[in-house]
């Protein structure tokens, strides 16, 4: 028996358990600290009344004989599937139904979709990145380029032609640095996932946060995507489902490798090891569509906006520079006098016992940078931003 060694090649613990830890830590060392949580993007406004009240429906219905479901479709209800549609044409983006994967969330789907591909290709990167991207294709043996994400660069790297990719990792709004590709950047990548025959995987599950114009929300608004491309997202961010947990894929019926349908590989992958999301989490996920549980939404998500704007209006008082915050509910600032990632970190805690996520997690282009997350508590958040602004004055 032989274990899978490339486990030691990653780092002990995932970035998010390793900040929780150092919190938990200080918690217990500092027992009358108020410690205020602006690191992992967790959400923390309840769901949606008209999501809660879908879901109570659905579990009303499952009481009876008649309204009870056992397993489901593994690639999802029609009724979720049909409103997803409706929404992507809502952007001006056309899908087929048999398009949409519905499955618990984008994390778990961006690492298995990893099934479909060969261990040699060549998987390339932003740097800095989520972790979950690198993580899964390091535990599978791949080999892994890094496209530096640099201040100089808005954060938005390009493509270089020089550089041979087979499978292309996009995130935009990004996490961590908030940077958003416009619809002609993304082209770009497009044509040179084309060239390359590679396929892109683009992480959308920030997308609801975009509000300017020409700033993509879905890889597929650019013509030609749907050879090249599969997207991933989730109703963790625009809906709150970060603990109810429902996502989705959307593979197209165009995307072909070596005569083969990706969709068709999806598939079998997910009636194999999939056996759907819960009929009552559906219910509730495609409430989120309708135009009450928009509306709620979108109070939301403005309300998680508002935060942004005071943690932006706060580091320009303080002359630190950002970026992110505006079509992104992160923001991603450059640490001040000097310091590391976490020794930010490390200082933030101390001083004004905030907890955020070190650049450097994400990456070594992320070194001297750090991120907060605009999904905090909005009295809390102003709480942070006013203990930041005193903290900073004493550097
Ligand atoms: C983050 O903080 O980067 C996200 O919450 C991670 C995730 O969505 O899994």
């Amino acid at each position: 028996m032989k274990i899978n060694k490339h486990y030691s090649e990653i780092s002990e613990s995932y970035l998010f358990s390793t900040v929780a830890k150092k919190q938990r830590e200080f918690s217990a060392a500092h027992p009358d600290r108020e410690i205020i949580r602006l690191s992992i993007g967790d959400v923390t406004l309840p769901l949606a009344g008209a999501v809660v009240k879908a879901m109570h429906d659905a579990v009303d219905e499952m009481s009876t004989k008649e309204g009870f479901h056992g397993y489901g479709p593994e690639q999802g209800y029609e009724f979720l599937k049909e409103s997803i549609r409706n929404y992507y044409a809502g952007h001006g983006v056309e899908l087929a139904a048999d398009e949409i994967f519905i499955s618990d969330g984008a994390k778990s789907d961006l690492g298995n979709i990893l099934d479909l591909f060969d261990k040699d290709n060549t998987v390339l990167v932003t740097d800095p990145v989520y972790p979950v991207y690198v993580d899964t294709n390091v535990m599978a043996g791949r080999k892994i380029l890094y496209a530096p994400a640099t201040q100089e660069n808005g954060f938005l790297p390009m493509p270089d032609p020089a550089v041979k990719a087979d499978i292309i990792y996009l995130c935009s709004p990004n996490n961590p640095t908030g940077a958003v590709y416009t619809r002609e950047q993304l082209a770009q990548w497009v044509e040179y996932a084309k060239a390359q025959n590679a396929i892109i995987l683009f992480d959308a599950a920030y997308e609801c946060f975009v509000t300017e114009e020409g700033l993509a929300r879905s890889i597929f608004e650019v013509p030609g995507a749907k050879e090249c491309a599969i997207e991933f997202c989730s109703f963790s961010k625009i809906a709150g489902f970060t603990g109810t947990r429902c996502g989705y894929t959307v593979v197209p019926m165009a995307l072909e490798r070596e005569g083969v349908s990706l969709n068709k590989m999806w598939l079998r992958r997910q009636t194999t090891k999939f056996n759907g999301v819960p009929y009552v989490v559906q219910k509730g996920a495609a409430a989120v569509f309708t135009p009450e549980g928009m509306a709620e939404i979108q109070e939301n998500l403005n309300y998680y906006r508002r935060n942004a704007q005071v943690i932006a209006q706060t580091l320009e008082e303080c002359g630190i520079w950002y970026c992110g915050g505006k079509n992104s509910p992160y923001l991603w600032l450059k640490c001040p006098g000097g310091m590391t990632s976490w020794e930010f970190f490390d200082w933030l805690l101390d001083k004004a016992g905030v907890v955020g996520t070190p650049g450097s997690g994400f990456g070594s282009c992320g070194e001297g940078y750090f991120r907060l997350t605009a999904f905090g508590d909005a009295e809390k958040t102003k709480v942070a931003a006013q203990r930041l602004k005193e903290a900073l004055k004493t550097l």
